[in-house]
């Protein structure tokens, strides 16, 4: 097919319409990410959501960021803690990151604290503990940014990826 005949948005050159939620959710679908766990102590109970919006900011200072919902019942907790875990998860993972985008999270969820205090995930490939530094707006959601206080590689194992809205883990293949 002719490269002009193709209809899809990737080949239009404006877009179809207005910027809809339905078409960010859509189109954003299409960059591909890994998952993580933010984890964190609220009192003695562990708290976590599942978040794709987390990214590594800066190496000195050391920095990572993540962007919770607004509507987040989760993330005032963990604000609350002033600091976090990061648990990024292996293609094995999927089950508990749905547990952790729902309600009851923990439930038979192995975890150890970390050295920092926040609940580091069994089977994680990798974990960094952080300090929570700043908290910028950023429309219906917050962009959190951490300073880095502790982290390590976990085992060798491939990476749980969320693409168009379904998990994956072999897009070269
Ligand atoms: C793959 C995946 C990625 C997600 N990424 C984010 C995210 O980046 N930010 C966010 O606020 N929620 C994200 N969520 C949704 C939250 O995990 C979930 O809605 C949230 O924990 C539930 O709200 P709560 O904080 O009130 O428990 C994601 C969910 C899934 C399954």
């Amino acid at each position: 097919m002719a490269a002009h005949a193709v209809r899809d948005e990737t080949a239009a050159r404006a877009g179809t319409g207005p910027v809809t939620g339905e078409r960010m959710r859509r189109v954003l679908g299409a960059f591909c990410t890994g998952v993580v766990v933010v984890t964190a102590m609220d009192g003695d109970e562990p708290v976590g959501m599942a978040c794709q919006s987390f990214s590594s900011l800066s190496l000195d200072p050391p920095l990572v960021c993540f962007c919770p919902g607004v509507a987040s019942t989760t993330w005032p907790r963990v604000r609350s803690a002033g600091r976090f875990a990061v648990n990024v998860l292996a293609a094995d993972q999927g089950e508990l990151c749905r547990a952790m985008a729902g309600r009851d999270k923990f439930a038979g969820v192995a975890w150890t604290p970390g050295p920092g205090g926040s609940p580091l995930l069994n089977g994680a490939l990798a974990w960094i503990e952080a300090d929570i530094e700043r908290e910028l707006p950023g429309g219906d959601h917050a962009i959190v940014v951490g300073r880095v206080r502790d982290l390590a590689a976990g085992r060798a194992a491939r990476p749980l990826l969320f693409f168009r809205g379904a998990f994956g883990h072999a897009l070269a293949d």
